[in-house]
């Protein structure tokens, strides 16, 4: 398995062109389900979950081709509709195909998702939406089996914000019959990323990025063309990356509106942030101050810049106080970051970070896709060398994540086997 390998202690300098948000293109692949034709997308990045949603499309019967950030899929002649547990234990957002095929063809055998690094990660309030919709779903051999013979609209108030569980019911959504009323919805940018395309597919939705969703169901969608949003994850991590090792990093390509709660930690924090639209600089502070943070649904501190925070906060003067209230185990990357010289405490969903004057280099294991970013941007600032085992997590979100930092005059490298 790879492994990669910083030699940490250079200030980071320079722009980095963010690609297109994972987190939107998963979703914007499965609604290719919905409707006959040809779609289109673009910014879409070549990322390993990007390949496992291809390959899930594939056996589902949509062809598709990723060539210069476009990618073109044709569900003219669909073939299956069965998501296989050896793709969807890969992947969660797997299940971002059970909306739409159970809508488009009255029938979906979805594998369940199993258990995940970061939580149980159940799909409970997908299923309970479903069958308000007039779904019946059954669980057998591990496998969601869910039967309608036409979905009709309903009144549907998610007891907690689920963003995949807010695209699903959009999805399915879209073909039912009548009218549907989504309370307590996922108002993250990519949620309104993929109603804005469900609109130019043809479909009825007001109300996409606030936390009421209403769609009027219509007879069929057809194939449109959609230009993906920046990642607003990617560019946090890189803005994490220019305030650790003390430099100053621009991301451009990314609307910087999806990057306020971040924006105004760091600033907190005594960094220098400007922004304008789809610009972000921000010039590091000799001195960075703890800061507390509290994970929400948008537009709050988002979960998934959490672990990169932590390693900011761990060489920040003072002590800092991480809670996380979206995931049930979302701290694995503390454990390893005490690896380089971290002095962090967990008690249940909170961390307790006390800064330290330095970070030494120290042999370390990704366990998840964000947690692996946390610790490049540990190594990128430990004085010495850091290598990080199972480096492949971090190529599921992340498309040559060494080219940009390097480019940003990091040394990194990156040895196979
Ligand atoms: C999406 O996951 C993202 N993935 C995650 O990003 C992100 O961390 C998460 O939203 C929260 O923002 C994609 O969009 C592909 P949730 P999702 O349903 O939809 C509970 C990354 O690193 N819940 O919003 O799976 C759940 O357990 C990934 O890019 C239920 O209880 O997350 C969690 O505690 C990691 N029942 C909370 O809701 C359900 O039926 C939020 O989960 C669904 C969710």
């Amino acid at each position: 398995m790879d492994k990669l390998i910083i030699e940490g202690g250079i200030p980071l300098h320079g722009i980095v062109t963010i690609h297109g948000a994972k987190n939107s293109v998963l979703p914007l692949m499965a609604a290719s389900l919905l409707a006959p034709g040809v779609h289109q997308l673009s910014n879409v990045p070549c990322l390993r979950d990007v390949v496992t949603m291809q390959k899930l499309l594939t056996h589902l019967g949509v062809e598709s081709k990723l060539e210069a950030a476009t990618l073109t899929l044709n569900s003219n002649s669909l073939a299956a509709n069965d998501a296989p547990y050896e793709l969807v234990k890969t992947m969660r957002a797997s299940v971002l195909v059970l909306g739409p095929m159970l809508t488009r063809w009255g029938k979906a055998r979805v594998s369940l998702p199993g258990g995940c690094a970061i939580g149980a990660r159940p799909i409970d309030l997908h299923l309970g939406a479903l069958k308000q919709m007039g779904a019946a779903i059954d669980i057998k051999e591990g496998y969601v089996e869910a039967t309608a013979e036409k979905l009709h609209g309903a009144n549907i108030t998610f007891d907690v914000v689920t963003v995949t569980g807010t695209e699903n019911i959009l999805m399915a959504a879209t073909l039912a019959e009548g009218t549907t009323v989504l309370k307590n919805a996922a108002r993250e940018p990519e949620v309104l990323d993929l109603a804005d395309y469900l609109i130019k597919m043809g479909a009825r939705i007001e109300g996409a990025g606030t936390d009421t969703i209403t769609i009027h169901g219509v007879e069929s969608l057809s194939a449109g063309q959609h230009t993906a949003i920046g990642d607003r994850i990617e560019a946090g991590t890189f803005l994490i990356a220019g305030a650790i090792t003390g430099g100053s990093v621009t991301v451009e390509n990314c609307p910087s509106q999806f990057l306020e709660s971040l924006i105004e930690k760091l600033r907190e924090a005594g960094c220098k942030v400007e922004a304008t639209e789809n610009r972000v600089t921000l010039n590091a502070s000799q001195k960075l101050n703890g800061v507390n943070i509290t994970t929400t649904p948008f537009p709050g501190f988002v979960t998934d810049l959490q672990a990169q925070f932590m390693a900011l906060m761990t060489l920040a003067n003072g002590t800092s106080v991480v809670s996380e209230t979206i995931f049930e185990n979302r701290f694995q990357h503390a454990l390893e970051l005490k690896r380089l010289g971290a002095d962090i405490t967990l008690e249940g969903r909170t961390a307790i970070i006390k800064g330290v004057k330095k970070l030494s280099g120290a042999p370390m294991m990704a366990t998840d896709l964000r947690a692996s970013a946390s610790l490049i941007l540990a190594g990128l600032a430990a004085e010495g060398t850091t290598t990080i085992e199972r480096a492949y997590h971090i190529d599921r979100g992340y498309e040559k994540i060494e080219e940009k930092l390097l480019k940003l005059g990091a040394k990194i490298q990156r040895k196979n086997g």
